[in-house]
């Protein structure tokens, strides 16, 4: 066995809480480097894991414990985070700044996390300064336990396809644009696993059916993905089993993941898998190739033309992706079986995007409040008891109409409520909103303004769970979300240059019991920083 191997599982063995004993685990080791990339044709500088761009995929099983450990060998503070996996009872993994300190320059930290009662398809992403423009993310699929029912068959084949919006300019670069005061640019192109316009192949069996993994780890733009003459049946979106609907191509925000089903039935050649740019007047298209085993004829013909800027199209297309009652999700019992329209909201949160600036300089906000980074994770400074740190409900839980400013933002709200929370667009962009520790119910979006009366119209029986939602120009998105993770949790824009620039708060979930019932102590290997450096993560 090698070392690291013996080394990680005499960590397995000493860390972990018995009630997780039962559950397989599963270790990584990944180093975090610099190396070159040519997405584009230029050489930059990429932020690669174990040498790959982009990073390795995560196989998992639900319930199955990952020990992950990551060894940072850039030169800047490095952490991970994990989107839409849900950390129950355990924010400390969540590997935002919020939550977890940086892995120092040449140090490493070992993420201990469990993909409790979860499926589906997610992926993981540097969180920090502006890292995320350079690579570092990669595919997380949670596969069901062998005895729980997929509502469709095993397929041929399942690929990761992680498309994003580009830059030719580095990481350091955008950000200095950013720090500068300045709006980002508009991208140079659209990648697809990493590469550029047709480097890529997905091989398929003629008759045979496959899986895509399609998500949108790009800085900003909405994208459209197609494939030459072929339809897909959606199946999964963030955790949960969809309503099987055709489609012939998908809107994928920034942030999101969807599952979607391919059967290569068509005549045996080479055929463009397309993906565009959404609602932009200058339209990005990037290509991979599908392609036939038993092929005869490379690519041809005109890419497929897609949806442009057409929002009613995209709007109609969300609402008709639901639930499948039937289905069965991470457990035996079937999705439908929890009536989450039936059950009472005991609060209503409006949230509405705030531009403008402060002290000159571009700012992006959430009720008028810009986010304040600070140098203590606001759930170490809980933990410790650290003042002067962040104030619960520094931010308001509807919009005040005021101007912007800075602070660090907390929302603080009660474990166990069942929250109503209304996301509000008045900017003519399309926003992206994902939170952390929870997959939430999409109950309705429409165009205008939202009013009570908006609830007459919401989808109170088959809404999608999932962990990232859209909100149209001059919309609304409504979700419920059952507040029955202890924690702290980022809100966050998806819109990278928005999220950097402020857009984004903490939904403090908070018991007074302190009970381990409810979340787990802090682990033994967190690292320390800012006001909490020094302190003893043992008081239990
Ligand atoms: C990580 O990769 C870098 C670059 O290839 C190498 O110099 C370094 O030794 C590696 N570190 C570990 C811990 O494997
Ligand atoms: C860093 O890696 C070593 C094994 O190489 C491990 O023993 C140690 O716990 C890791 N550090 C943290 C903070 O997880
Ligand atoms: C990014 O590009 C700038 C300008 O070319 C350069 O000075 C800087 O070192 C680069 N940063 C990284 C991380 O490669
Ligand atoms: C819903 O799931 C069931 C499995 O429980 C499956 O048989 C059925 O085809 C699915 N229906 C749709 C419309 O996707």
């Amino acid at each position: 066995m090698p070392l690291n191997l013996v080394v990680l599982l005499l960590i397995a063995t000493t860390f972990f809480v018995s009630s997780r004993a039962e559950d397989p685990y599963k270790f990584f080791t990944w180093n975090v480097s610099y190396g070159p990339i040519y997405p584009l044709g230029v050489r930059q500088q990429g932020i690669l894991i174990n040498g790959q761009f982009p990073g390795p995929d995560i196989h998992a099983v639900t319930n199955d414990n990952l020990i992950i450990n990551v060894f940072n060998s850039l030169k800047d503070p490095f952490l991970i985070s994990w989107s839409g996996i849900q950390q129950r009872r355990n924010s400390y993994e969540d590997g935002v700044p919020g939550t977890t300190c940086p892995i120092p320059p040449g140090k490493n930290f070992t993420y201990i996390l469990q993909v409790k009662d979860q499926i589906g398809s997610f992926y993981y992403f540097p969180s920090l300064a502006f890292h995320k423009a350079a690579g570092g993310f990669g595919g997380i699929r949670i596969l069901s336990r062998p005895r729980i029912p997929v509502p469709f068959p095993d397929p041929s084949g399942d690929y990761t396809v992680l498309i994003g919006d580009w830059y030719k300019k580095n990481h350091t670069s955008l950000q200095a644009i950013l720090d500068k005061g300045k709006k980002l640019p508009f991208p140079d192109g659209i990648l697809i696993n990493g590469r550029g316009p047709n480097e890529l192949s997905f091989n398929v069996e003629q008759g045979k059916t496959y899986r895509l993994r399609i998500s949108n780890v790009g800085l900003q733009n909405s994208l459209n993905f197609r494939i030459q003459g072929h339809k897909m049946k959606l199946v999964e979106v963030e955790g949960t089993h969809t309503l099987q609907t055709t489609y012939s191509s998908l809107d994928v925000h920034v942030g999101q993941s969807y599952s979607v089903l391919i059967t290569a039935d068509q005549a045996p050649q080479d055929y463009y898998i397309v993906v565009s740019s959404r609602f932009t007047s200058k339209i990005l298209t990037a290509t991979s190739v599908l392609h036939y085993s038993n092929s005869n004829k490379k690519v041809s013909g005109p890419i497929p033309g897609g949806p442009t800027i057409q929002i009613d199209w995209s709007l109609n297309q969300a609402r008709s992706i639901r639930t499948n009652l039937t289905a069965s999700g991470p457990r035996p019992n079937p999705q439908g079986s929890y009536h989450y329209g039936m059950i009472k909201t005991t609060r209503t949160i409006r949230l509405a995007s705030s531009a403008g600036q402060v002290d000159h300089k571009q700012r992006y906000g959430i009720n008028s409040v810009s986010y304040k980074q600070v140098d203590t994770p606001l759930k170490l400074a809980d933990f410790f008891k650290i003042s002067g740190v962040f104030r619960p409900n520094s931010i308001s839980d509807k919009p005040t109409g005021g101007g912007i400013y800075l602070d660090t933002s907390v929302l603080q709200a009660d474990f166990r409520a069942f929250v109503e929370i209304v996301f509000e667009n008045q900017e003519i962009i399309v926003q992206s909103y994902h939170l952390d520790g929870y997959q939430f119910f999409v109950v309705g979006m429409d165009g205008g303004q939202w009013s009570s009366s908006s609830r007459n119209n919401y989808n109170l029986r088959d809404a999608v769970a999932r962990t990232t939602v859209q909100v149209y120009p001059k919309s609304w998105t409504a979700i419920y979300v059952a507040l029955d993770n202890v924690g702290m949790w980022n809100l966050r824009s998806e819109f990278w240059a928005r999220q950097y620039l402020g857009q984004q708060f903490y939904l403090r979930v908070y018991s007074d019991t302190n009970s381990l019932r409810d979340e787990f102590p802090i682990p033994k290997n967190a690292l320390l920083c800012g006001r909490a450096t020094g302190r003893h993560t043992r008081p239990f």
